[in-house]
Order: structure tokens, then sequence, then C-alpha cells
């Protein structure tokens, strides 16, 4: 009898074709994901669990989950939404998808810096509203990159490709990533730092770490008094990383000068957060690896972890904690 999986949502056909070649596969039709209820009744039944990061994955969803539950295989990178101990505790594997969604969360990282760095949002709605009569000496003015200061929070594999975007702009590049080595870094033009220091120096302040009980809120009140009244954050790793309330104030009252968000708390964010009446901060809905070349490598690593762990074999990218 094939193994019974259970997929929380519809994913790239890539991976949904390995998944029903393999499987017995019960999908979750709807745009929407599945309530936590519905996963909850699944687990008491299948072999693995194809999950994303809208699905709450907690200790009590695992504890309930029946005997025959072999594999959890989540189609992201992060696996904040799951408890990853309550998971070891009955020795089920985690598996995600590093690496091959570097390049394209990098890229929106960049992409993200240079709208904000040049007002590329608010020249698009100063067109739409009829306010360009004509080339104006003063208008629009945003920020230079080459020759700023780039600090980059947490160097991992998307910190790093974000840092090498930025060395062919000319940065100055700076980072805080405890565990790194300074050798091994500088061979890369990047200076490892404090935190403090990254957050004075930096012209742009880039998040790159997981959402860990070490990083929630690492972005508050009090690390935004300490970055430049100029300076622009940009988060493409996970909303709560970031105090929103303590951001929206610091944009507002000018202690820093704009955000470009890729992640919110909550997701997705409410049309009408605060945050979205500052001209200077930008937000687009959580598209860090939305491009089709890359979506379909997720998906078939996704398929492919979950393969393997309905078959008892080790995963090829399993989450080590
Ligand atoms: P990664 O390779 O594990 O990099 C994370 C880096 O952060 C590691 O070097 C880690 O250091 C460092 N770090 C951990 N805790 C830290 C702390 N408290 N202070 C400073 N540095 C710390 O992961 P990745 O593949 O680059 O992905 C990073 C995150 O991006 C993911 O967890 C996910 O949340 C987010 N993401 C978002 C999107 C999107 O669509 N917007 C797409 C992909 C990923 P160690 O080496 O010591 O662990
Ligand atoms: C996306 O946010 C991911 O973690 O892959």
């Amino acid at each position: 009898m094939r193994p019974k999986v259970y997929v929380s949502r519809i994913i790239p056909e890539a991976g949904l074709n390995l998944i029903r070649e393999a499987c017995e596969a019960e999908i979750w039709p709807e745009v929407m994901p599945p309530p936590y209820e519905v996963i909850a009744e699944k687990v008491k039944t299948v072999d693995g669990l194809l999950s994303t990061l809208n699905d709450r994955i907690d200790s009590p969803l695992i504890t309930g989950a029946g005997s025959q539950l072999k594999v959890i295989s989540q189609m992201s990178v992060g696996y904040d939404n799951i408890d990853v101990k309550a998971a070891q505790a009955r020795g089920i594997p985690i598996g995600n998808t590093p690496g091959v969604l570097t390049d394209a969360t990098a890229d929106l990282a960049f992409a993200l810096l240079l709208a904000a760095a040049r007002q590329i949002v608010e020249g698009v709605e100063y067109i739409r509203a009829g306010k360009w009569r004509t080339w104006e000496p003063k208008a629009l003015l945003g920020g230079d990159l080459s020759g700023a200061t780039l600090g980059i929070i947490g160097l991992g594999r998307i910190g790093e490709a974000v840092a090498r975007r930025a060395r062919g702009f000319d940065m100055r590049i700076l980072a805080y990533s405890p565990s790194k080595n300074p050798a091994d870094v500088s061979k890369l033009g990047i200076e490892l730092t404090s935190l403090d220091n990254l957050l004075s120096q930096s012209d742009y302040v880039s998040l790159h770490v997981p959402l860990n009980a070490e990083t929630r809120g690492i972005i508050n009140a009090e690390s935004l008094r300490k970055m430049k009244p100029s300076a622009i954050l940009i988060n493409t790793a996970r909303g709560a990383i970031v105090d929103q309330q303590a951001l929206y104030e610091a944009v507002k009252n000018g202690i820093i000068g704009g955000a470009a968000l890729d992640v919110t708390n909550p997701e997705p964010m409410p049309s009408d957060d605060p945050l979205l009446s500052l001209p200077n901060v930008t937000v687009v809905p959580h598209i860090g690896s939305a491009s089709q070349r890359t979506r379909d490598k997720m998906a078939t690593m996704a398929a492919e972890n979950l393969i393997a762990g309905v078959n008892g074999k080790p995963l090829p990218n399993q989450v080590k904690v």
C-alpha cells in the first residue's frame, strides 16, 4: 500500500507530481490555508505532512498525531511555525528547503533596498497622482548606494548573497553574526562587528536571521534609536523580528529614514495598518522566494523530503537543532 500524505496547499506541479507518483495524496484545495483543526485531524492518520509557513504545527498538534506520522516536510527554509523540539521528542524528522531560494530572496532584499533608497514607489505614486509636470532639480531625491554602508544582521546563506550583491554596488559591508569568523568573511569584503556598531554606522540595515527566542523583537525602540536618522531598515526575514509599533513610531518621528518590508507581523498585514500610511515605508506581501523557478525547486525539495520520510529514509534536507 502506498504511504498516505496530506499536503496543506496546492504547491507547484514539479513537487505535486512527484508526490502523486509515490503516495496516496490528499491536497487542501483552497487558496486560504487549512484551519489548524483540519491539520490536527489529518496527522492522526497520515504517514507524512507537507506544510507551509502558514500552518501552526505546535506541540499539541504534534503530540496528538498518530504513531504512524513519520515526517513533516515544510516548503520553506524558515520553520519557526513548527515546534521542532516537540517533533524531536516524538522522533519525527522535519524537512525544509534551504539554498534553492537564497538568490531569489537576496534579489528581493536588494530590490527593496534600491526601491527605498531611490523612492521608486513614491515616484510611481507621484505620476499616478498627476504631479509630474517637469524635470525637477530637487524632487524625489534619494540616497546613493556606492560608498554607503550596508549592515547585515545574520550572515547565513541569504545574508551572504545580499553582501555579494552589495559588493557590486561598491558598498561598505558590515555584518553581525556571532558564530562567524572575521578572517573567513573578510575574504568576502565583509567586516564583522557588534550589533550596536552595525546599527549606528549603517545607512541600510538588512535582516537575515531566523525567527527564534533570541531574535524575536531584536529590532525594537531601543535598537531603532541607535540607527542613523537617514537609515533604512529592510526586512525579508520574519515580521516578528521587528517590533512593528516601535518601527512605526521611529519612521513617523524621523528616528530612522524609512523601511521596506517583505514580512510583517501578523501576515497578512491589515490594509489599515498605520505603517501603510507612511510614504517612506514600502511593504510587499512575503514574495521573497516568489519566482517560478525557485518555487518549482522548493516544491521539488519539499516533495523529496516528504517521500524519503514516509519511506523511512534520511531526508535530503533535515532541520538540525
Ligand atoms: P541561514 O543560512 O541559517 O542564515 C541565518 C544566519 O543568521 C546564520 O548565519 C545564523 O548564524 C545567523 N543568526 C542566528 N541567530 C542569530 C542572532 N541572534 N544574531 C545574529 N545572527 C544570527 O538561513 P537563510 O537560508 O539565510 O534564511 C534566513 C531566514 O530568512 C529564514 O530563517 C527565513 O525566516 C527567512 N526567509 C524569508 C524568505 C522570504 O520569502 N521573505 C525566504 C527565505 C528565507 P549561525 O550560523 O550561528 O546559525
Ligand atoms: C520563506 O519565508 C522561507 O522561509 O522560505
